[in-house]
């Protein structure tokens, strides 16, 4: 391997930013990857030119490293069992019902795990290749929590972050884990661990404590480094966010403009229109936002033709049986509420299952007089974000669940608990009667706050964190 290329800075997802799709026709292209991490992270690495290490979203693809938008894309090859086992098995069929508080249940299976290791093992054996001495690598998310020692293990001379994207659970559910002290031994091989939430670092540090009895003194963990000393981990909180300047400058351009007003127009121009814009996941607490709309319509507070709900639900982890079953109770939800209350002219709900691209859904956020992100658990969710950013007029209001990350940033959200239905309608009833005054009062509050910590100052307090922790633990 002497003729690789070694970067300063490597950034290591399960996902690569692009996916590797084939047409029904037999050709290949490449398409934006879906979910939160991309989003983020796009804007730090065409900054950094440094190199993404990740999977390309399909079965044995041996690829050779690639540029693409300043970045060099490192692919990590998987089977279609790894697939199976890793991806589907244990990160989204374990780790993310485990650590979205069981909201469905958690499968534990050994053979999941196996191969959980041995692709983390992949994937930090491609991420040393490619790393230059004493270079910084950032590891993303819940895939890939082993990672960080098994890089350290092969070179310790790097500079190695890890951030969780989804919540990290309270000690009573991470203990259902057979293999939580492997887990969390693999985290602290890292000299930052950021998450989304202060609640989040905490559950992860009692963790910690309950398990290795190790010492913390809130950020630092002191992780004993075999010699009689030890090594202080910092795992603090970190909430992520958007390129805030590039959803405004979109919502900004009159074609934009234009397509919302003609959404408003193909939609019979109601007086309100409700947006609901998730990947199609149980965490995301869709059903919930049905039930109270569709009761609204009932009760007759809110009337087809004056009101509907546009809710696009992207299509995600579709082999995961629960994601299956789930697809299956919202399409059967929706054709019942339209089935009742539409009309010929007008729809209830109006579902669309789909992936859009990105200035379609500025249109849609500017369409939308009410926002409906009602998720039961969410790491942090950059839809609440991204309408707030895309709103430059200073009107729209957010209906905002307690449970997601970007409630503790978003306080001028109408905040909801979701399990609650009833409160659920009377949040959705004071959105669509709110003043107007009242809107742009708490839209520029929290126009303000998105703007103040947008994902440049994300991503540099994390990297500045880094930077001086590695500083320290090196001078000792
Ligand atoms: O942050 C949650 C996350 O799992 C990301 O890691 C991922 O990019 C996104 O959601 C979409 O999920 P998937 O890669 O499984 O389609």
């Amino acid at each position: 391997m002497t003729d690789t290329i070694h970067y300063d800075f490597v950034v290591v997802s399960n996902r690569l930013p692009v996916d590797r799709v084939v047409d029904p026709d037999g050709t290949a292209r490449w398409q934006r990857s879906p979910g939160g991490l991309v989003t983020a992270l796009e804007p730090v690495m065409r900054a950094s030119r440094g190199a993404w290490v990740g999977w390309a979203g399909q079965p044995d693809l041996e690829l050779a490293p690639f540029v693409s938008d300043d970045a060099t894309l490192v692919p990590v090859p998987l089977s279609p069992i790894e697939i199976e086992r890793y991806y589907e098995g244990f990160s989204n069929d374990t780790l993310w019902p485990l650590y979205h508080d069981v909201i469905a249940p958690p499968s534990f299976h050994r053979e999941w795990w196996e191969s959980y290791v041995e692709v983390n093992q992949r994937f930090a054996d491609a991420s040393a290749r490619v790393a230059a001495p004493g270079a910084t690598v950032w590891v993303q998310d819940y895939q890939l929590q082993l990672v960080p020692r098994m890089l350290r293990e092969q070179r310790p001379d790097l500079t190695i972050g890890f951030f969780n994207h989804i919540p990290f659970p309270p000690f009573g559910l991470y203990a259902q884990l057979p293999w939580r002290k492997q887990v969390i031994e693999g985290l602290l091989g890292a000299d930052v661990i950021g998450f989304q939430r202060v609640a989040d670092a905490g559950n992860f540090s009692r963790a910690v404590r309950r398990l290795f009895g190790y010492a913390t003194r809130t950020p630092e963990i002191h992780v004993p480094d075999g010699l009689g000393g030890h090594r202080s981990v910092i795992a603090k909180a970190f909430p992520i966010s958007i390129d805030v300047e590039s959803f405004e400058e979109i919502a900004r351009r009159p074609e934009v403009q234009e397509r919302a007003r003609q959404i408003r127009d193909d939609l019979g121009n109601p007086s309100t229109i409700m947006l609901g814009v998730d990947r199609l996941d149980y965490t995301k607490g869709i059903r919930h936002r049905l039930k109270a709309f569709g009761e609204l319509l009932r009760d007759g507070t809110l009337s087809v033709g004056d009101a509907v709900l546009v809710q696009v639900a992207s299509p995600s982890r579709e082999r995961v049986a629960a994601y299956m079953q789930l697809r299956d109770e919202i399409e059967l939800t929706v054709g019942r509420l339209n089935g009742t209350y539409a009309t010929i002219s007008h729809s209830a709900v109006a579902y669309l299952h789909h992936g859009y691209p990105r200035e379609e859904m500025v249109a849609l956020y500017l369409a939308a007089d009410v926002m409906l992100v009602t998720a039961l658990r969410d790491g942090m969710n950059l839809v609440a974000k991204e309408y707030v950013a895309c709103r430059t007029d200073e009107d729209g209001v957010l209906v905002l669940s307690e449970f997601a990350g970007a409630a503790d940033e978003l306080k001028n959200a109408l905040l909801v608990n979701p399990h609650d239905i009833d409160g659920l309608k009377e949040a959705m009833v004071a959105a669509v009667r709110m003043p107007h005054r009242e809107r742009t009062t708490r839209m520029r509050a929290l126009r303000r706050r998105v703007r103040d910590n947008d994902v440049a100052r994300w991503s540099s307090t994390f990297l500045d964190t880094l930077r001086h922790a590695n500083h320290h633990s090196g001078a000792r």
